[in-house]
């Protein structure tokens, strides 16, 4: 148990050893490092070149060029020698990079293996490169200057396959080379933890243990909960308050504050469901859910909002006469005074973009409610776990509280189905059956077959079955169990959210401070029915902030790169009216989700693009990435207008790069050095120009991508059993006993950030289920 414990940093968490070339043979893993090598290459000046064929060559005039231009976008810029030595990393040559690519590959599903796996092939072919270069050379064979032209010509391709292929290896190349490479956190100063990292105590948890062997094991409750989540941690303390015997399972482990927050790396394969890489069939939406001890909350950004008037009235007007009840106020108000729930948060630089830039447009914005029990909470890290213990998500306030009364806790419990008596065959749930994974004798989880590693078939028997697995894993739970609803895995709304982000003339070092501490609610009623978009700020981390930064050359990318430290990270994100929806992979039983945003959801998030650009020019952004296939970023060429209110003469335009050209009229400005900006606002003729840009390109190419943290509404709740796969109360129509309590059973999407409402409907619940089992305790 006495492991050291680092200074001021969390103790990091070995990964499973890689067992590496079991998917692709050796060529193609060839072909694959060769693609990844020239979208991140070494770039090194000329003279200096020590290896032809691996180094991307420029001139001593080209990397002092680059040097000075970064000198002057940056307030912290690096030692010329330094910067050299960033160019000329080449992370193919980092083991890490290897063995991280490699490991994301080996957590894809098994179709998209092999679809990858043919892409590679053919690419080695003379006949395929043929196709895909123009070059009867394999790919792997081209020099890096031919390569590099290749991608940009898959990015200029009219056919959507090109962009889309290359898109899937820019992103990987970007994502594992900002979380892997040593000099780039050097240089940017970031850190996946605070400077003043100290873990805060968590609560001793005591999980229930088995022995080895291979007979079911059997424990007995009076409920059962599948799902420590923000659902399942809710009933479990509500029900086991009211003296009831209650055994909560999860599949994913607990890990204690000093644990937290994980390194990207870990935290992708520990506490997110799908390790992290969940896409949508079509690819348009990549998804975050957790997946650990405590769910979703325990990777949330503690934003904590309660459901909005017009949401309410919506459910309410379907027959759900709950959520406009003193009842449904009182739940949420007593969720948020339990975790503490207050909005004395310091804004970050991202978030007073928000609020302060909404009070210059005449906007409406806020303070976004933080459920860190009136701690400051100044820390940005909270989607990969929360160190300070501050943030009381499940496992820190909601599951501990059930501890205390009794509650029993199975972590690594993947549950396969729930059981219903045979013998009367009356559709009642009596329990459930999964299987256990234990910890290595050392209690570590990087999983294997050896060091004591074992599996057990558990079976839990109770009165009540509370499903809490999550919008994706609760409706393939019913299915797996044999219900039979076509409702269930159906009315799959994502939140989708379109992303703009922005540099800006100060030291910002975004990844410090709460992430999501205001929200912007001006367009949220975009047709009238509740329809429309919030405007918030998102998490920093450079893997998923610069993962989605456009590539045009090796040389922009790396160089663009260099800014993180300076820019700022928003989201535009639609309350969707249309839906989706989500069924088992054949192959291995993964949740797979099926939703293309609607021509309908995508127009409202381009209205929430050009209103957050708006947002960030008015607060002084130097440069704004739409990240629209397409549309060029905005480079501001006039003065600045700090936030203090001070005009500051920059000129971030020399390089002439990130605009569309001659002749389009982006970004083609005249160099004033007088003031006009400031009287002029958002009425910049520059600006107004590429404001058109976006407008008229929006977001209908398939090529353009979302993000999703919000799953809601896959067993939906409905007044009538033929609408949806809950009653009012919570309890699957199709069966006595079992309920679900997640956000699975939304009627629609909730609009605002769904926890608060989750918990609050699964406080209901859980109160009916205590009701309930009472009046047959009455009885007996
Ligand atoms: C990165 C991120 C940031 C977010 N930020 C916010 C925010 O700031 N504010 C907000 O309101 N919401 C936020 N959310 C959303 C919020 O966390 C979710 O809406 C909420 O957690 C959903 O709760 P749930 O009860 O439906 O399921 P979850 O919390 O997802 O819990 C489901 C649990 O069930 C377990 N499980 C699933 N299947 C099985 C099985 N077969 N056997 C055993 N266990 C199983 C999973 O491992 C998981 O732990 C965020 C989500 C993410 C991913
Ligand atoms: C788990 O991590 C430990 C410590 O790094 C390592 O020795 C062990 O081999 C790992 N186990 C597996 C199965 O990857
Ligand atoms: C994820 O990767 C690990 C390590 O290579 C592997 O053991 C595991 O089976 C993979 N998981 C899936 C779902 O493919
Ligand atoms: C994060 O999740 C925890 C646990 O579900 C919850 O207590 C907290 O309110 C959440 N914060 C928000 C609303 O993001
Ligand atoms: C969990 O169980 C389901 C159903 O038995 C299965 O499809 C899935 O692959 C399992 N997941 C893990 C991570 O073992």
């Amino acid at each position: 148990m006495a492991a050291p414990i680092p200074l001021n940093a969390p103790i990091p968490l070995p990964l499973p050893v890689f067992k590496s070339n079991e998917y692709y043979t050796d060529s193609q893993w060839q072909t694959l490092f060769a693609l990844l090598d020239a979208i991140i290459p070494s770039i090194v000046v000329d003279t200096e070149v020590t290896d032809k064929n691996n180094q991307l060559s420029i001139t001593e005039a080209q990397c002092r060029e680059a040097y000075e231009r970064t000198k002057r976008n940056l307030k912290h810029a690096p030692s010329y020698d330094k910067f050299k030595e960033y160019l000329r990393v080449r992370p193919v040559d980092n083991p890490n990079f290897v063995e991280e690519t490699k490991r994301v590959i080996g957590n894809i599903s098994k179709g998209n293996k092999k679809e990858l796996g043919v892409v590679l092939s053919v690419l080695n072919t003379r006949l395929g490169s043929l196709v895909a270069t123009g070059s009867l050379l394999p790919l792997q064979e081209q020099s890096l200057e031919v390569k590099e032209t290749i991608l940009q010509s898959w990015n200029q391709a009219r056919l959507n396959f090109w962009p889309m292929l290359g898109e899937s290896f820019f992103k990987m190349a970007k994502s594992t080379f900002l979380q892997t490479d040593p000099l780039f956190h050097e240089i940017s100063g970031f850190k996946h933890h605070t400077e003043d990292y100290k873990p805060g105590s968590g609560f001793e948890y005591e999980f229930m243990q088995f022995p080895a062997g291979s007979e079911t094991e059997r424990v007995t409750a009076d409920v059962v909960i599948v799902g420590s989540g923000c659902g399942g941690a809710v009933c479990a303390k509500v029900l086991t308050e009211a003296g009831h015997d209650v055994v909560v399972v999860d599949k994913g482990y607990y890990f204690p504050p000093s644990q937290l927050p994980m390194t990207p790396q870990s935290a992708s394969e520990y506490l997110y469901e799908g390790k992290g890489g969940m896409q949508s069939v079509d690819r348009s939406v990549g998804m975050l859910a957790g997946s650990c001890w405590g769910g979703g909350g325990t990777v949330n950004w503690s934003a904590s909002l309660q459901l909005q008037g017009f949401v309410r009235q919506e459910w309410a007007d379907r027959g759900l006469g709950f959520f406009t009840s003193q009842e449904f106020q009182d739940g949420m108000d007593r969720i948020c005074e339990f975790m503490g729930v207050t909005d004395t948060g310091r804004p970050n630089h991202g978030n007073k973009v928000i609020l302060d830039g909404a009070r210059k447009l005449g906007w409406h914005a806020k303070a976004c409610p933080q459920n860190t029990g009136g701690a400051e909470h100044y820390c940005g890290s909270c989607h990969a776990g929360c160190g300070s213990a501050e943030k009381r998500g499940p496992s820190v306030s909601w599951l501990p509280a059930a501890a205390q009364a009794g509650a029993r806790f199975i972590e690594g419990f993947n549950v396969s189905k729930v059981l219903f008596d045979e013998s009367t065959g009356s559709g009642k749930a009596v329990g459930i059956v999964g299987e256990w994974t234990s910890r290595d004798e050392d209690g570590r989880v990087n999983m294997s077959d050896s060091e004591g590693v074992f599996r057990r078939t558990v079976e839990v028997r109770a009165k009540r079955v509370i499903v809490a697995g999550g919008t994706l894993n609760s409706p393939l739970l019913l299915t797996r169990s044999g219900l039979k609803n076509p409702h269930i895995g159906k009315n799959l709304y994502l939140h989708p959210a379109a992303g703009i982000h922005a540099t800006f003339d100060e030291d910002i070092k975004g990844w410090e401070g709460g992430i999501l501490t205001s929200v912007c609610t001006s367009f949220e009623n975009l047709d009238g029915k509740g329809h429309g978009v919030k405007l918030e700020a998102s998490v920093m981390a450079p893997h998923i902030l610069l993962y989605e930064h456009p590539w045009e050359s090796a040389l922009q990318w790396k160089l663009d790169a260099l800014r993180y430290r300076q820019m700022a990270n928003y989201i535009s994100l639609v309350r969707d009216r249309d839906t989706g929806r989500v069924y088992a992979d054949p192959d291995d039983g993964r949740p797979v989700v099926a939703y293309t945003p609607s021509a309908f959801d995508r127009a409202h998030l381009l209205t929430g693009l050009v209103a957050i650009a708006k947002l960030c020019y008015i607060q002084g952004a130097t440069e704004i990435w739409s990240r629209i296939p397409g549309v060029p970023s905005f480079v501001r060429r006039r003065p600045v207008v700090s936030s203090v209110g001070v005009g500051v003469s920059v000129g971030v335009n020399e390089e002439g790069k990130g605009i569309a050209g001659p002749g389009e009229g982006v970004g083609e400005g005249h160099a004033d050095t007088d003031d006009d900006d400031i009287a002029q606002g958002i009425n910049d003729p520059d600006f107004v120009a590429w404001l058109r840009l976006l407008e008229k390109t929006g977001l209908g190419s398939p090529r353009a991508t979302f993000g999703c943290a919000h799953q809601m509404g896959t067993c939906r709740m409905s007044a009538r059993p033929g609408d949806g796969v809950v009653d009012p109360r919570g309890r699957v129509w199709e069966a006595d006993g079992l309920y679900v309590a997640d956000a699975s059973v939304f009627p629609s999407a909730s609009g605002v950030n769904p926890m608060i409402t989750n918990m609050a409907i699964a406080d209901y619940i859980a109160r009916g289920v205590s009701r309930g089992l009472r009046r047959v305790e009455l009885k007996l």
